[in-house]
């Protein structure tokens, strides 16, 4: 196999600093893909999380006098799954409290958000082109999400450019902004047009990022067709569907050391599908830790997610009071919306020993709840991929999915039929309605009932292979393709 080198450019990389999925993809890509003989190195943000934990690091470049910038350094440091990280060190942009994007005491997003993500796609390009001060040279850029959309019209006047692709994981987030940003980032006026960045009037990092990228990348196969139609296209469906020759939905996997039932650290005790008592104690021990009735008969349910529309866990709330009758348990994990943090915080309330809700980001707790829980629930009403689907599988937690995106491609309803071939693994509703999403929950219910069906389910679950490795042999199929070179 020839070697590849590639840039994986990224505003978020697990165990570092996280918000959602495109955390986990960029911890866990770039290891899979070295281990197929891709050259990758990630450039980041040197976000205060980011500076603190990398480890021992050196200065490998300066960055001073790009127009419109203030100055900046490379760092240059490994990470522990072996993956090269340069981390972009700008004080002025990135270091300061709060998330990577937002203000955590306004909640509102950064005002100077072009420009920190500016400057990561401008130093992206500089290192994509002869402009670059490494001796390292990529052979392609890859980015990922609107952060990094700039990146190819930087390349375009770049001398010596690489040809650069990205990957969409989220479609709704675009980084849209006025239009006299592309003179402060000091983009070419000639790119501010229709064909090029601008969007209904707005300079737009993702157009930006679809338009200039050679190819066009997204996290399942189902996702990459919804959004060429105007009910998931998010505006951009007319771009996306001129693209669609250069477009590859390509499904996530998972980090399967990190999110493994016999070896996780995160968990009070372990197990396999050949050993399942010790997802019992985990059951156990969250209903205690969460207060809730201990009970090993009663189904747990489980939520971990952002609480945002796009989650459609506004549907749950709505019928919590109707499945704590069944009876079921709610576990609830998560942060967002004021308003859905608000009603899920009544409930538990409403409901001691029975609803169970901590509002915050809780890495450790995350795995608990996968582990103790036994069934998850994701009633979305989009999701590009998603990545809980997989890990309750993994957990033998049956996950209960809204028939769209990543979760169609990643999840099979559980028919007699299906249960009989070996190939369910879940619980599929399509129609996004709480009569929809209830009448999923009391399938799944009904099935727990009969213990005998349930640990069959739960087998095929966790006898899935959700690892990495066909996915990266998939991007390094686009890479070969975008670079015109077979094996
Ligand atoms: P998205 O990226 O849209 O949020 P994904 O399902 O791809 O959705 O990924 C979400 C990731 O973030 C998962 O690893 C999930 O466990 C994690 N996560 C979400 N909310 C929380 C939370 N409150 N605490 C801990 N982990 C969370
Ligand atoms: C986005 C999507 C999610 C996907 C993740 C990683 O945040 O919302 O569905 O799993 O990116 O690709």
């Amino acid at each position: 196999m020839s070697e590849i080198k590639v840039l994986f450019v990224t505003s978020e990389i697990a165990p570092l600093i996280k918000t959602g999925g495109l955390a986990d993809v960029s911890g866990a890509l770039p290891a899979a893909l070295r281990a197929i003989d891709v050259d990758v190195r990630v450039l980041i943000p040197g976000y205060p999380q980011v500076m603190a934990q990398m480890g021992p690091n050196e200065v490998v470049a300066s960055f001073t006098g790009i127009p419109g910038f203030p100055s900046s350094r490379l760092l240059f440091s490994i990470m522990k799954s072996g993956v090269p990280l340069l981390v972009l060190d700008c004080p002025e942009l990135y270091q300061r409290e709060g998330g990577p994007y937002a203000d955590p005491v306004t909640g509102h997003d950064w005002v100077d958000n072009p420009l920190r993500f500016g400057l990561l796609c401008r130093i992206a390009a500089i290192l994509g082109s002869d402009e670059s001060p490494l001796s390292w040279h990529p052979d392609l850029v890859h980015g990922n999400d609107w952060q990094t959309g700039l990146t190819g019209v930087y390349l375009s006047v770049a001398a010596g450019a690489v040809p650069n692709i990205i990957t969409i994981h989220n479609l709704a987030f675009q980084g849209n902004f006025r239009p006299k940003k592309v003179e402060l980032l000091h983009l070419p006026p000639e790119s501010y047009h229709i064909n090029g960045i601008e969007l209904y009037g707005n300079m737009s990092f993702l157009k930006a990022g679809l338009y200039y990228a050679w190819h066009i990348t997204t996290v399942s196969p189902n996702y990459a067709r919804e959004i060429q139609g105007d009910e998931l296209g998010f505006g951009l469906q007319g771009l996306l569907r001129a693209r669609s020759d250069d477009i590859t939905g390509i499904l996530n996997g998972i980090d399967t050391d990190e999110w493994n039932p016999e070896t996780d650290k995160h968990l009070p005790s372990h197990f396999s599908a050949a050993r399942m008592t010790g997802k019992a104690q985990n059951k156990q021990a969250l209903q205690t830790r969460m207060s809730l009735n201990v009970d090993a008969d009663v189904p747990l349910l489980a939520v971990v997610s952002r609480l945002t529309h796009q989650k459609g866990l506004d549907l749950l709330l709505e019928i919590a009071p109707q499945l704590v009758e069944l009876p079921v348990q709610l576990v609830i994990l998560g942060s967002g919306e004021a308003f859905m943090q608000e009603s899920a915080r009544d409930l538990a309330l409403r409901y001691p020993g029975k609803v169970a809700v901590m509002i915050g980001f809780d890495e450790a707790l995350s795995h608990q709840i996968e582990a103790g829980a036994d069934m998850f629930v994701m009633p979305s009403r989009f999701e590009p991929c998603g990545l809980n689907q997989f890990y309750s599988q993994r957990y033998g937690t049956p996950p209960i999915v809204h028939n769209t995106g990543g979760l169609a491609d990643s999840v099979v309803d559980c028919t007699a039929e299906t249960l009989n071939d070996g190939t369910a693994s879940g619980f599929v509703f399509s129609g996004m309605t709480t009569d929809n999403l209830y009448a999923a929950i009391v399938r799944a219910v009904g099935l727990y009932q009969d213990q005998r069906k349930w640990r069959v389910l739960r087998r095929n679950c966790m006898s899935k292979d959700f690892s990495w490795e066909t996915s990266a042999r998939a991007y390094r199929k686009v890479y070969l393709n975008v670079l015109g070179r077979t094996e």
